[in-house]
């Protein structure tokens, strides 16, 4: 700011200054009238459609995918994008405390007297940036399903088979979610991208005979899945091999051999 810049600021201030209101008790009249209109709001709404209370905690549940709320959505997906563990705690605390610490410090190290955003083209590239930035990994976050479960609809084919087909199939897919594959693979909108490929149309690569002898006998440092048993092994492999590519859920094509 130079000297020309500053004395009219000054003067600037001194005439608004003359026309304006005291602060107390104008505007902390303004603000209380506004909190009572808030709060008696919120407690009007709440005393007539009440709170969403969901089931009571079960802390012996293994299945539960804890997820955030909305809006935190953006976090919940930074955390997913920056994998080394080193860099987690970074993005955890260190990237919002860094934005917080900014945001505090702004008047101290912006000191450009210009307010019209095209004037201000280093701010205005950083504000639309940030805005957008969370946008994405808002939606992202918002999107992606938790790697404890798979979200998918049975593919027409399996639709059409008999029940013990359709049975089957559900079994397989529950137990693919409840074996942790979703921590290495990604299946649909669920589970993490690696380090396993994703399984998201696996039955286009793999059938399910070698379905099978992936889960018994895997490269490392994928885990065998024999303990499970012969008979969840078997709904497991069926269930991969009805994933295919061709619509986004999990594929049409046919129900392969084998699959009752
Ligand atoms: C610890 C991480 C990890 C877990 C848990 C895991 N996998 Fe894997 N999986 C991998 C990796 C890594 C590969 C690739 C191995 C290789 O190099 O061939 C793989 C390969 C596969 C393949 C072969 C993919 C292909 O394109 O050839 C299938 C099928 C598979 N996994 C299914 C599963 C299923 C089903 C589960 C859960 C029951 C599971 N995986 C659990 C890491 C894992």
């Amino acid at each position: 700011m130079n000297q020309r810049e500053k004395e009219e600021y000054l003067r600037e201030y001194a005439v608004l200054k003359a026309q304006g209101k005291p602060f107390f008790p104008y505007i902390i009249v303004k603000d209380g009238v506004m909190m009572i209109i808030v709060v008696a709001s919120i407690m009007a709404l709440s005393i007539m459609l009440g709170g969403e209370l969901t089931a009571k905690a079960d802390a012996t549940t293994t299945t539960y995918a804890p997820r955030p709320e909305w809006y935190y959505f953006w976090a919940f997906e930074l955390l997913k994008i920056i994998k080394p563990p080193a860099l987690v705690s970074l993005a955890a605390v260190g990237i919002p405390t860094i934005a917080m610490l900014l945001l505090f410090l702004l008047p101290f190290y912006d000191r450009n007297p210009e307010r019209h955003p095209l004037r201000r083209p280093v701010a205005t590239t950083a504000g639309i940036f940030v805005i957008f930035a969370m946008f994405m990994l808002s939606y992202l976050g918002a999107e992606a399903g938790a790697p404890s479960q798979v979200d998918m609809d049975p593919p027409p084919a399996v639709l059409a088979a008999d029940e013990a087909t359709q049975t089957k199939w559900d079994a397989g897919r529950r137990l693919v979610a409840q074996s942790g594959c979703g921590g290495c693979h990604k299946i649909g909108h669920n589970g993490n991208d690696g380090p396993g490929p994703r399984l998201t149309d696996i039955g286009d690569r793999l059938k399910e005979g070698a379905l099978r002898e992936t889960l018994i006998n895997p490269t490392q440092p994928m885990p065998s899945f024999a303990g499970l048993g012969p008979d969840a092994i078997d709904k497991m492999a069926f269930f991969m091999s009805t994933l295919k590519s061709g619509d986004s859920h999990s594929g049409e094509g046919a129900v392969p051999e084998g699959g009752h």
